[in-house]
């Protein structure tokens, strides 16, 4: 077994008291100790004696998210005594680092491995990297090997894993089962439109709906995308990915929780029976919606499922989405928006996306929008007839498919690192799946 080489943090101070080798060696390398820099420092043999490691302002789980990549393939471990849910933080951050999407490139090269301290709560770890790998591999995943089928694949295959029920309705039947909007969303494509509903859990538990757009890939429809709008749109199922995640987070921890998760998989696609501007399409509330824009597809397909949710009214309804443009012009493309019907829920919503560095913001279900949906001839327009505050009246949307007595968040994600940062790599990733397991965790349970 090779030696494990202690990372050490230091700050200015801290280095000026190291013993003079090392002291002359790191002002040769040029490091200062500033925060998120490191530094090898090698024995006499030539080998990596010690990792310093400028002290960062706080450790939180993004620390060693960067070094968990750039390291040389040794063993390493922390030489600084950590409670035990800094420590976790770091080791996740760690992991979280190490992964690479190798279904099409491999990346061989090694990686560094570290060892874990004393105190790291391992089965959230590991279940957290099981989670977050689960949801980045799908969303990496472009549509010409995951489409519907292979996103109802992947439920299936999750289904199993841990001893679900679940039930897919696909193409006609959905119109025999009232699914109306997700039958014609997803219509003018080879694989067809279905909605998969995952269940699990002891019915006396709470319970928790989870909701996820799995929108394969959306062109735009009729209205079709532009070139730079259409680029990322494989990740507009990372809805679906990312409430996969969760509830593959959740069972793997055994919430005591009742879990029913579903997702509406479709393609947004064009043929000659795909939906036009101006249709007038039922929903499976029986309220008429009017097509302003074939391009705003999610909020149709949501309204569907999230019917089908509140019929069995759940403690917490969370629907996750890549909802809007508009979502990401207000607040970038790194901090989900998430709107709660709910006060005290969306104030723990907060606090424990901060708790646990992944955090998510929230905007208002400002009511007087909601005019702004109206149709002259028909119940509702899935646009708002204006381009402003558009994250708000596609919440505004969804919530008339919510009965007010449930409790429910509505997240609108980007699912994907337009940059990589530490312990994110660029690509398909979870926005807000840890606060929402941390949330269910201490609110619903606890
Ligand atoms: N999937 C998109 C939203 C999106 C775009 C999310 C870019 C993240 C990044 C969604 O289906 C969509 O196209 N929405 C339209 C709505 C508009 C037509 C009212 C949008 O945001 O432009
Ligand atoms: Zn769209
Ligand atoms: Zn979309």
């Amino acid at each position: 077994m090779s030696p494990v080489i202690p990372l050490q943090f230091v700050n200015a101070e801290d280095l000026k008291q190291q013993p003079d080798t090392v002291r002359l060696w790191a002002s040769t390398a040029g490091f200062k100790a500033d925060p998120g820099s490191h530094c090898l420092v090698p024995d006499s043999q030539g080998a990596i004696a010690t990792v310093l490691v400028g002290t960062p302002a706080v450790l939180d789980t993004w620390t060693l998210g960067k070094l968990a990549q750039s390291l040389p393939p040794n063993r390493y471990t922390l030489s600084v005594d950590l409670d035990g849910e800094t420590a976790t933080k770091l080791c996740l951050g760690w992991q979280l680092g190490q992964y690479r999407f190798t279904k099409y490139k491999n990346g061989s090269s090694a990686l560094p491995e570290l060892v874990f301290p004393a105190g790291v709560d391992d089965a959230y770890v590991q279940a957290s990297v099981t989670a977050t790998t689960l949801v980045r591999d799908l969303i990496n995943t472009p549509v010409n090997d995951m489409g519907p089928d292979q996103l109802e694949a992947a439920a299936q295959t999750l289904a199993q894993q841990y001893q679900a029920a679940i039930q897919v309705t696909v193409d006609e039947a959905l119109l025999a089962q009232n699914y109306p909007m997700i039958h014609a969303v997803g219509r003018a494509n080879d694989q067809p439109p279905r909605l998969i509903d995952l269940l699990w859990g002891d019915p006396n538990h709470p319970k928790v709906t989870l909701v996820g757009k799995g929108v394969c890939f959306d062109t735009g429809g009729l209205n079709i995308k532009n070139s730079s709008g259409m680029k990322l749109m494989k990740k507009d199922m990372g809805g679906a990915a990312q409430v996969l995640g969760l509830a593959s987070l959740i069972m793997q921890m055994q919430l005591p929780v009742q879990l029913r998760v579903l997702i509406p998989a479709v393609e947004n696609s064009i043929t000659n029976n795909a939906i036009r501007p101006s249709d007038i399409l039922p929903s499976r509330k029986g309220v008429t919606i009017e097509i302003g824009n074939t391009d705003a597809e999610g909020r149709l397909v949501l309204a569907d499922a999230l019917w089908e949710a509140v019929s069995d009214p759940p403690d917490l309804l969370i629907d996750c989405a890549t909802l809007t443009g508009a979502a990401r012009v207000a607040l970038g493309a790194e901090l989900p928006a998430f709107f709660c019907n709910h006060g005290p829920t969306a104030e723990a919503l907060k606090a424990v996306g901060e708790a646990c560095d992944d955090p998510l913001w929230q905007l208002p279900l400002h009511a007087p929008y909601r005019e702004m949906l109206s149709s002259k001839i028909a119940d509702l327009n899935n646009i708002s007839n204006t381009s402003y505050g558009g994250s708000i009246t596609a919440a505004l949307f969804l919530q008339e498919f919510v009965k007010p007595d449930v409790p429910w968040i509505h997240i609108d994600f980007m699912a994907w690192n337009l940059r990589a940062l530490p312990g994110r790599p660029e690509g398909g990733d979870a926005m807000g799946m840890r606060a929402l397991f941390a949330l269910i965790r201490d609110q619903v349970v606890g």
